[in-house]
């Protein structure tokens, strides 16, 4: 077992990637704290868990909550008494109804005339709690958890984080500045905490996956998936247990070398 007796707090645990990240994780033997702002998720993968014969507990919160983000630290050390890795996990993907119309209407002009003129029209039409509420749960939420990891983690000298980035952040995508920002933020932090914090014997690391099958694609449209696909060199979506298998890999000694990299599971839509 990889990661035997360690403890992790896995966080947007109720759902897709952080919901079989934290079961990868308790296979190899490791205790999950399992952090969703919807509580019954949380409670739901944490009786899975348990299933699997480690220690698990809920961990109900809004990461974009800092005082909230405190307290379910002290909640996790209170039941599970240790933190060995973080994962910085939780994310919306908010997609407003006309620039979904936009990305239809772009990608059907691409398939008759094999270009487009249109754009998705995003950034002139956000609103600011749009653009706020996406970088407040995704980067504000990755710098809070990693704020309370690191008191605990230096303490003991030793800690994985992972934080959740995505192929957003790396190339950008049309329709979404703000998820596009919030990303390119997280892969920016992973790599400053990565140099501060190594001397302590903690490891810093970020995943980007692509395009991955899970309900935060859900709101998008068919033809975006289809054309999504199409682009994808491997010829299909990725699958969560292949970016479980990403953070298993950066949870462990398996990584020791590895220092603030960004390890994008992708299927070669971003080379
Ligand atoms: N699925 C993909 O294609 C893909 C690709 C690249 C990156 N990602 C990233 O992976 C992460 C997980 O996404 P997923 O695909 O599993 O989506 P998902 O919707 O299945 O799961 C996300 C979970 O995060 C929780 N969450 C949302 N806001 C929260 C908050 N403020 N506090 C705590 N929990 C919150 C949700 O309730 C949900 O359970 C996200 O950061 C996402 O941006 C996903």
């Amino acid at each position: 077992m990889k990661l035997k007796s360690k403890v992790a707090l896995i966080t947007g645990g109720g759902s897709g990637l952080g919901r079989e990240i934290a079961l990868a994780f308790a296979r190899e033997g490791c205790a999950i704290g399992v952090n969703d702002i919807r509580p019954e998720t949380a409670e739901a993968v944490a009786q899975e868990v348990r299933a699997l014969g480690v220690d698990a507990t809920a961990l109900p919160c809004d990461v974009a909550d800092s005082r909230a983000v405190m307290k379910m630290f002290a909640k996790h050390m209170g039941d599970l008494q240790a933190l060995d890795v973080l994962v910085n996990n939780a994310g919306i993907a908010f997609v407003e109804e006309h620039v979904k119309r936009n990305i239809e209407a772009m990608i059907q002009e691409i398939m008759t005339a094999g270009r487009t003129t249109r754009s998705a029209e995003a950034t002139k039409t956000m609103e600011d709690g749009h653009w706020r509420r996406t970088l407040a749960i995704h980067l504000d939420g990755t710098f809070y958890c990693t704020r309370e990891a690191l008191k605990i983690m230096e303490f003991n000298g030793w800690g994985a984080i992972i934080n959740m980035a995505s192929i957003a952040g790396l190339t950008g995508i049309a329709a979404a500045p703000d998820y596009s920002a919030a990303k390119a933020g997280i892969i920016g932090f992973t790599k400053s905490v990565a140099r501060e914090v190594i001397g302590r014997g903690i490891r810093v690391n970020a995943i980007a996956p692509g395009y991955i099958d899970t309900p935060l694609l859900d709101p998008l449209p068919d033809l975006m998936k289809q054309m999504v696909v199409a682009q994808t060199p491997a010829g299909r979506l990725g699958t969560p247990a292949e970016v479980a298998a990403t953070a298993v890999f950066l949870a462990s000694d398996d990584s020791s070398y590895f220092v603030g990299q960004v390890l994008s599971p992708n299927g070669g839509i971003c080379i």
